[in-house]
């Protein structure tokens, strides 16, 4: 069970639960298809990004395994909504979780996403007590790559053409990180 208390502030971030007042932004890159490019959906239109809007409102507690958890990322200089993070409970007995994040390419480039993404691994390792936490994506996303290893997580497998995705045949890669590496990262720091 993980029922943060909102808002989570970081150095520059809040992260608090979707509200109705997020449909503009939320829009704003869900429609773009360069931010959809390696994920599973395509650029969505308004009203498609208002039905996600309701899902990712009711995201904001993890009761159960399989529940997500979805936060908005907030720039806090500005107010402005800069992305999303989210946090899945994957499994109750081997006590796994994976973590995700999408950032509007305004605010690419400035670290947002590598912050916000420590803090649901922080909710993950710490909150729900998980064992092990994962990263999906993409091979070719090299960003996303690139925000797991900042993260201190570790590539731990490259699957070749595992998953057909719009059309094609995708490799899949998984970076992973156990709980005793979290403990030692927060020990020196990292992820508060
Ligand atoms: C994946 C994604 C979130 C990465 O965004 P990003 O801006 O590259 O990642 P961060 O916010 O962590 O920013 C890191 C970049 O900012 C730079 N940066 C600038 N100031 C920084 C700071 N204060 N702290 C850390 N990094 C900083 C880093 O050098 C890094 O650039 P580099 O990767 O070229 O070296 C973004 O590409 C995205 O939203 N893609 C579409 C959705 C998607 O694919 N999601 C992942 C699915 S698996």
């Amino acid at each position: 069970m993980l029922r943060p208390t909102y808002p989570i502030e970081t150095e520059r971030l809040l992260l608090r639960p979707f509200s109705e007042g997020d449909l503009e932004g939320l829009y704003a890159y869900q429609s773009l298809s360069e931010v959809a490019r390696f994920l599973y959906w395509e650029p969505r239109n308004l009203d498609e990004s208002r039905s996600f809007l309701q899902q990712k409102m009711s995201a904001s507690t993890v009761e159960k395994e399989g529940d997500w958890l979805v936060l908005a990322v907030v720039w806090r200089e500005s107010g402005a909504l800069a992305g999303e993070v989210n946090l899945q409970w994957r499994s109750r007995e081997h006590r796994q979780g994976e973590i995700g994040y999408i950032l509007n390419p305004a605010f690419h480039g400035r670290g947002i996403a590598t912050e916000a993404a420590a803090v649901v691994l922080r909710l993950g390792f710490e909150g729900l007590g998980l064992h092990r936490m994962v990263g999906r994506l993409d091979g070719r996303n090299a960003a996303s790559a690139r925000v797991l290893e900042r993260l201190g997580m570790r590539r731990e497998a490259h699957l070749l053409q595992n998953e057909i995705v719009k059309g094609e045949w995708t490799d899949e890669v998984v970076y992973a990180m156990l709980e005793h590496e979290w403990a030692a990262r927060a020990a020196k720091g990292a992820g508060r």
